[in-house]
């Protein structure tokens, strides 16, 4: 069964406040978005495997640490989730980044596909997909789906928020994807949204309506 993780570091909890707090403006909202995404990516990347190789100092030879195992990809859904994606690369900045194009219907809150562009080399890369928001769930399962469909073998899901409705959508449909937020919420509304939340992320992001 996935795992879920939740962020507690001091940075991430203080500077998703001001992400919810609905005073936020749109430059300030972005902003810190970006920043809570560099600061996840470096909670993520905790467990990456490392190799020894050998090194010259500027006093003698040594072994030293180095990045082994498979590349990683990022893909964030859009559109909400772009706005995670350049606080990723500033840590890991040579990580391919594919997109997936989904948007929940507004009645049925059912998840429509749009646009689906990644890496070629699905299979040899570790992914982690990024969404600000696991409401129902049913757009990060869908996008989930999309990346196994084209050969993704490996795969992340990194949220700032999620209720449990959405990490139980996870759970169930694909047990093998660990789930890492920065926040666990109370509920969805009947409208969809996440109880507290931060509202919908993607006109907070972009300053749309
Ligand atoms: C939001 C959010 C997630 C989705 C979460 O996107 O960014 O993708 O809703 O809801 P779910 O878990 O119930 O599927 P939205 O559909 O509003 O599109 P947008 O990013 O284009 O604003
Ligand atoms: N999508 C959002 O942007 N916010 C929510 O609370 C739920 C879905």
């Amino acid at each position: 069964m996935g795992k879920v993780y939740v962020f507690d570091h001091p940075l991430i909890q203080h500077k998703l406040t001001f992400i919810r707090d609905k005073e936020t403006g749109t430059k300030e909202f972005r902003e810190l978005v970006d920043e809570v995404a560099t600061l996840m990516a470096f909670e993520i990347t905790r467990d990456l495997p490392l190799e020894d190789i050998d090194v010259e100092t500027p006093v003698s030879n040594a072994k030293a640490k180095t990045l082994a195992g498979k590349k990683l990809g990022i893909v964030p859904i859009l559109r909400a989730g772009l706005g995670m994606v350049d606080g990723i690369l500033k840590l890991i900045p040579a990580a391919k980044v594919g997109h997936v194009g989904l948007y929940r219907d507004p009645e049925t809150l059912k998840p429509i596909e749009y646009y689906v562009k990644l890496p070629s080399d699905v299979e040899e890369r570790d992914f982690i997909l990024v969404d600000p928001m696991l409401a129902t769930g049913g757009s990060a399962v869908e996008a989930i789906n999309s990346l196994k469909k084209r050969g993704a073998v490996s795969i992340k899901f990194m949220c700032l928020v999620a209720c449990p409705e959405g990490v139980d959508a996870i759970k169930e449909a694909h047990p093998d994807v660990d789930i890492f937020i920065a926040a666990l919420d109370e509920k969805l509304n009947e409208k969809g949204y996440i109880v507290p939340g931060l509202g919908d992320a993607g006109d907070r992001l972009y300053g749309t309506k």
